[in-house]
């Protein structure tokens, strides 16, 4: 952290805000009460594409813009009852293909109009809805949809290549939304599924605690894992969407994460569609002009991005932002890895707007630690528990560490949108629940005289490259089933632009010499069997890796030889 800029403030905003008075809601508020909100409050039963699309319809914003999607083929709006109508037919395709409460049905495709019909479809039948990010190749599929036992995919021509169908025995069902000639064997066409399917649906009602939605996401050992939430999620996403993202009826929100990942859903999807908003969805990959041109297009009042994002505006320069009317900008949030200070100054140069930092996990289905439009800024702070969520700083042991010292970032169990489960793996689950009565998050962190919470670091190995997390067990396992590597250790490596880079040590089996066009193919292997955010950008090959006694090589060592850092305690490295 930038030591200079640590005691600056920047003042709160006020005005439309909704939490005006944070230290009296956190002492009255209980999540009970959002509860009346929903349709459960009445029949018991729920089902949250329910209560995020057709409820609106019946509110009088049925001819309301929900989506406005825009890439550089497609312009297009839809209102709330086109969405009902589309996601009611897709729910009538999956219900005719015999697909039922609890089944995983995945998508894989690029952000369009139908990923979300489908999306919303896939929970109205009560289904698990497990969403890939395009960018994933054969192998991460394969994990992914097996580990799942996945039984329908939507995808498309393209991507449907990287989907081992023979290799995915509970695989029955892959829907392809594309021209219908590339169509191969046994496919299904999802536009003329669509086009006979009737409008009408009535939504499965289920339980609160039933799941909705399958992310995986990475740790330090083992293969990605599947973090199960379930419908009663929707309580944190449509609460922390009114105090944090402060969105109001006539809000148009642009979200830019992708619904591969955690951000692109709670905050995608569920937090402005509960609250009836307008939501901009922007396809494709973009230029600088691009994120500037969709703010000012669509006249964006509220922007939740990515300080990845922001960094790279910031270094396209502050004229490029001349050029644009942003007036109707009025929030703007970030959330995935630190903040840094410098951007949140630059966002007070450029936009006047304060960047208001949120710290959350794909785990925990919602925002936890955030700034408010209410509070002052300390650039560089994530900000204060929500109300109905306790944080604190333990040590290993669980005790509750006094202001300013650095442990364990925890939560108190539990919270409405907590992952319910880690598929097929208890064991994992039960890990995060070690210490009696909190959630340790795998961050460390400390907290201020003032409750303001500063993120210090992983505790474990996971690398957070520009907002995405990868696991390096997984980058390694991918590294050595290339036939020139041995042995691999990756890292995650400081970079001003990205956070971190993926950085890999490998050491070569006999008979291979380093060279560019080596080290260029182990990258492109990587890339082609996992995803290109998983490659190393960087190779460095050393003739042997440090291990400990038990065979396993010490991140921490390649760690501190890469910062030029002490290597520490070494008594466990063999000689
Ligand atoms: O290390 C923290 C970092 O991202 C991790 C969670 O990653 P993921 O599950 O992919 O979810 C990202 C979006 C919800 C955390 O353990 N992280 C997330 N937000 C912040 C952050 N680090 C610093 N500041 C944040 N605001």
């Amino acid at each position: 952290m930038n030591q200079m800029l640590s005691n600056v403030r920047i003042p709160a905003t006020t005005g439309q805000f909704n939490l005006r008075n944070y230290e009296e809601t956190y002492q009255s508020f209980a999540w009970k009460d959002v509860e009346k909100e929903f349709t459960w409050h009445r029949t018991g039963k729920v089902n949250a594409a329910y209560e995020a699309i057709d409820r609106h319809c019946e509110l009088g914003r049925a001819e309301k813009i929900a989506l406005h999607y825009y890439d550089s083929r497609r312009e297009e709006s839809y209102s709330f009852l086109d969405l009902k109508r589309l996601s009611n037919r897709f729910a009538n395709i999956l219900t005719d293909l015999g697909i039922v409460k609890g089944d995983r049905v995945f998508i894989f495709m690029p952000r369009s109009p139908e990923l979300y019909a489908s999306f919303l479809g896939i929970v109205k039948v009560g289904a698990i809805i497990g969403p890939l990010f395009e960018a994933f190749m054969e192998g991460a599929v394969r994990d992914r949809l097996a580990d799942s036992e996945a039984v329908a995919i939507v995808t498309t021509p393209d991507l449907a290549k990287r989907i081992p169908t023979k290799e995915l025995s509970h695989l029955k069902h892959v829907i392809v939304f594309g021209d219908e000639s590339q169509l191969e064997d046994n496919q299904l066409h999802f536009q003329s599924l669509m086009d006979h399917a009737s409008e009408e649906f009535e939504p499965v009602w289920v339980d609160r605690e039933d799941g909705m939605l399958l992310h995986y996401t990475s740790g330090s050992t083992g293969k990605p894992k599947g973090v199960l939430h379930v419908h009663n999620a929707m309580i944190q996403h449509y609460q922390t969407a009114k105090w944090v993202l402060d969105l109001q009826e006539n809000d148009v929100y642009w979200c830019t994460a992708d619904p591969g990942w955690v951000t692109g859903t709670s905050y995608g999807i569920f937090g402005p569609w509960l609250h009836g908003v307008t939501n901009v969805i922007r396809g494709g990959r973009f230029t600088p002009d691009d994120w500037y041109s969709t703010l000012e297009k669509y006249n964006v009042t509220v922007w939740y991005s990515a300080p990845t994002a922001f960094r790279m505006l910031m270094g396209a320069g502050d004229e490029i932002v001349k050029k644009y009317n942003l007036s109707s900008l009025r929030h703007v949030l970030s959330v995935g890895e630190p903040l840094n200070p410098e951007v949140v100054l630059w966002g007070m140069k450029v936009f006047e707007h304060r960047i208001h930092d949120t710290w959350w996990m794909t785990e925990t289905g919602a925002q936890l630690i955030c700034n408010y439009p209410s509070m002052d800024i300390k650039p560089g702070s994530m900000g204060k528990p929500i109300p109905g969520v306790v944080a604190a700083i333990i040590d290993d042991e669980g005790n509750i560490l006094p202001p300013n010292r650095m442990g364990n970032l925890a939560i108190k169990v539990d919270w409405p949108s907590m992952m319910r489960k880690i598929w097929k793996n208890p064991a994992k689950y039960d890990e995060y629940f070690r210490l009696d009565g909190w959630y340790t998050s795998g961050d460390s962190a400390f907290m201020d005289e003032e409750g303001y919470f500063w993120f210090q670091g992983r505790v474990d190995d996971v690398i957070n490259t520009s907002g995405e997390r990868v696991g390096p067990f997984e980058v390694e396992s991918k590294l050595v089933e290339h036939p020139a590597v041995a042995e691999a250790g990756v890292i995650g490596k400081p970079d001003p632009l990205r956070g971190e880079i993926i950085k890999a040590f490998i050491s070569l089996r006999e008979g291979y010499q380093v060279s560019d066009e080596l080290l260029n193919d182990i990258k492109q292997f990587v890339k082609k069997g996992l995803s290109a955010h998983a490659a190393p950008r960087e190779i460095e090959v050393k003739d042997k890796l440090p291990k400990t006694r038990s065979g396993k090589i010490m991140r921490r060592v390649l760690k501190a030889w890469e910062l030029g850092l002490p290597t520490g305690d070494l008594s466990t490295m063999e000689d």
